[in-house]
């Protein structure tokens, strides 16, 4: 059993109660939005997001209701916004299921990210903390301009590594922030414990979506549940290949034009062998270390084990 499996069956009664929220959440919205939206949260997901909030609050265990809405109201956001990204990036497969945008249509993906999301907030609200609610907003809004900022530089093969960064900070890491500085909030920590917190929750967003952009070159498609080589499809220019346009051979020149379908996985395959991957690993390796550096300090509320088994759960998904 890995580190992450180990936490998840530990925190299983905390998982449960978090999951008759989350379906209680969605509750009442006629079969049009409720319907597709309980079948998106019945097809899994590793519930990251919802296991930072609890051990950040020190409540992994015997979470009390606060705590299981805060964290039932970070998965819901991650959720409408899973609806609308695979809406954005033209993605047929989500969670081994077809996407909400695939069976029903852009309209009814529309309607059920937006549904999901009202409901976060909702949520969040009765946990009776605006400063959560607050945070939580913020990170909505930064993961809606990290999405429009990948939009905008489709296809761009000069997007700069700056850039890249930047992105995967507002789209991502944004959200892994919130999520433990909410927790640490509702558990009652002090300020420099959140900001600790919400540090750590930063660094291992932002190696979780770089390890989810070799994945999209490496994985197997069963097992991550999404179609491999989605980003090369839909323009999504990505840590690896951005370390790969600056080397000779002529990989660069098919990176730069746009891939035919059959082409995509001959292409992965090529990238997938580079050495510009390998490269990409150390960056989210070195973002997993600045992360656990941020636990090193006084952690009183944080359940300081539990994070650290999540930070070594983000590198074993990759492995
Ligand atoms: C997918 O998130 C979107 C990214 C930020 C890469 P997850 O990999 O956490 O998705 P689920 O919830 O497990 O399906
Ligand atoms: C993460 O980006 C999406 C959000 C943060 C909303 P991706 O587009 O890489 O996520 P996947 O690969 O579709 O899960
Ligand atoms: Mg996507
Ligand atoms: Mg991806």
């Amino acid at each position: 059993m890995t580190a992450a499996e180990q936490l998840a069956a530990n925190s299983a009664a905390a998982l449960a109660s978090c999951e008759l929220r989350l379906r209680e959440a969605l509750d009442d919205g006629g079969p049009r939005v409720t319907d597709p939206a309980l079948t998106t949260l019945a097809a899994g997901g590793k519930r990251v997001r919802v296991l930072l909030v609890l051990s950040c609050a020190g409540q992994r265990v015997e979470p009390t209701p606060n705590a299981v809405r805060a964290a039932a109201a970070v998965e819901l956001v991650h959720m409408a916004t899973l609806v609308h990204d695979d809406l954005l990036d033209g993605a047929t497969m989500r969670r081994g299921r077809e996407t909400v945008a695939s069976a029903a249509g852009p309209d009814a993906a529309v309607r059920v990210g937006d549904f999901i999301f009202a409901r976060a907030f909702r949520e969040l609200t009765d946990a009776g903390s605006p400063v959560a609610v607050r945070l939580l907003a913020h990170a909505a809004s930064e993961l809606s301009l990290g999405e429009l900022a990948q939009g905008r530089a489709a296809f761009d093969a000069e997007l700069t590594l700056d850039r890249y960064l930047a992105r995967v900070r507002q789209k991502t890491a944004s959200l892994f922030e919130a999520s433990c500085r909410i927790g640490a909030l509702i558990g009652g920590a002090s300020q420099a414990e959140q900001d600790e917190v919400g540090a750590f929750g930063a660094a291992i967003g932002m190696a979780f979506q770089i390890f989810d952009d070799i994945l999209d070159i490496t994985g197997d498609s069963t097992t991550m549940g999404k179609r491999r080589g989605a980003d090369l499809r839909d323009g999504t220019i990505t840590l690896p290949m951005i370390l790969a346009l600056q080397d000779p051979g002529d990989l660069p020149e098919l990176l730069r034009g746009r891939l035919g379908d059959d082409d995509v996985e001959a292409v992965c395959e090529r990238l997938a062998a580079h050495p510009a991957t390998a490269r990409a690993r150390e960056y989210a390796l070195d973002y997993v270390a600045s992360a656990r550096a941020h636990l090193e300090d006084a952690i009183e509320v944080a359940d300081t084990e539990a994070l650290l088994a999540l930070a070594d759960g983000v590198v074993d998904r990759y492995s």
